[in-house]
């Protein structure tokens, strides 16, 4: 792909503008939002969306979450049932994706949804990505902004470090605050759990007052956030780690891990998942070969960090 010149962006100046302009020129923007950045395109615009396939190196068949301001422009592109509504009334704006039947009218993109009948759909609650999907006014889909099967981005730096010269622009507004991506649900015959993320699986299932099903492993999608092995750093990862190996860097969690970097020191899984990837990047960047990493509680949103370690530890394709 010819190298383009990324343009560094502020969404605490002028950035917010500029991005507009480029999405509806057919541009791609990488913008926060509170879980990880992502790479938006317009979602109507179907040539703007094949882009974000080519810069990630993504395959064709994977469905990409489309971004709106609010519930109201959601329902332009779906059909919301009794637990979707329910599940948008409490925890949108938020990391929550609802995968819901598409609305063929609402005039997505085919891309998008990569030809199925379904649409993933997230209201993000991070202040630049609502200012920016306000003043577009339109869908934004948006992946993760990163090469496929790398590790996800938290800041502006793991962007441009992986993207630089793939895209028009990278929108800055400091590091993500949850750190891991959204929940998503999906519905076959009732509410599934499609992907542990950023709303603990014990919110959801509080909201629905029902448990979640997990999807048929038959029916599951090949998709990055499904496949085995997703956010993978260079180095070989070690798992449940209670010591450190000759030659490992070390990972740790909780008071006393003498390691390289620690998720959290007082043992707080929510700012675990916040330094999740940042700390994968920064270790991976240590050229070590292998990294050895503490064993996390399943608890809340330990599930959705387990859920990253074990993908990023999985054999490469
Ligand atoms: O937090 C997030 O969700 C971030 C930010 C940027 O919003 N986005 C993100 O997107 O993680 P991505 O593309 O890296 O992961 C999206 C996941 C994929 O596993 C994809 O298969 C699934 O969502 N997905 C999207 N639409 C779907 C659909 N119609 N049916 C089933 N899965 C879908
Ligand atoms: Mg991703």
């Amino acid at each position: 792909m010819p190298k383009i010149k990324t343009q560094y962006l502020d969404a605490k100046k002028t950035g917010i503008a500029r991005a507009t302009e480029i999405l509806r020129e057919g541009g791609l923007v990488a913008f926060p939002t509170e879980t990880v950045y992502g790479l938006g395109a317009d979602a109507r615009n179907g040539q703007a969306v094949a882009k974000i396939f080519a810069a990630k190196g993504r395959p064709q068949f994977n469905p990409l979450i489309v971004h709106v301001a609010n519930l109201e422009m959601a329902r332009k592109y779906a059909d919301f049932n009794d637990d979707a509504e329910r599940l948008a009334a409490a925890f949108w704006p938020g990391a929550m994706t609802l995968v819901l039947p598409l609305n063929p009218a609402g005039g997505l993109a085919e891309l998008v949804s990569a030809g199925l009948k379904t649409v993933g759909l997230r209201v993000p609650a991070h202040p630049a990505a609502q200012r920016l999907l306000q003043a577009y006014g339109g869908p934004i889909a948006a992946p993760s902004a990163n090469t496929s099967g790398k590790i996800s981005p938290t800041r502006v730096g793991h962007v441009l470090a992986d993207l630089n010269g793939k895209i028009e622009a990278v929108l800055d507004d400091g590091p993500c605050e949850v750190g891991v991506e959204s929940s998503i649900v999906g519905f076959e015959n009732g509410p599934v759990m499609l992907r542990h993320g950023g709303i603990p699986d014990e919110a959801l299932e509080a909201c629905l007052g029902q448990s979640l099903a997990r999807p048929e492993k038959t029916k599951m999608l090949t998709a990055p956030g499904q496949m085995d092995s997703h956010y993978a750093p260079r180095a070989f990862l070690r798992l449940n780690a209670v010591d450190r190996r000759d030659g490992e860097l070390r990972l740790g969690f909780g008071a006393h891990d003498l390691c390289d970097l620690n998720l959290s020191a007082s043992g707080d899984l929510i700012e675990a998942a916040a330094n999740l990837f940042a700390h994968l990047h920064h270790l991976d960047a240590m050229d070590g070969e292998a990294i050895a990493v503490a064993p996390i509680p399943h608890s809340g949103i330990g599930a959705a960090i387990n859920d990253r370690l074990k993908r990023a530890a999985a054999p490469r394709p």
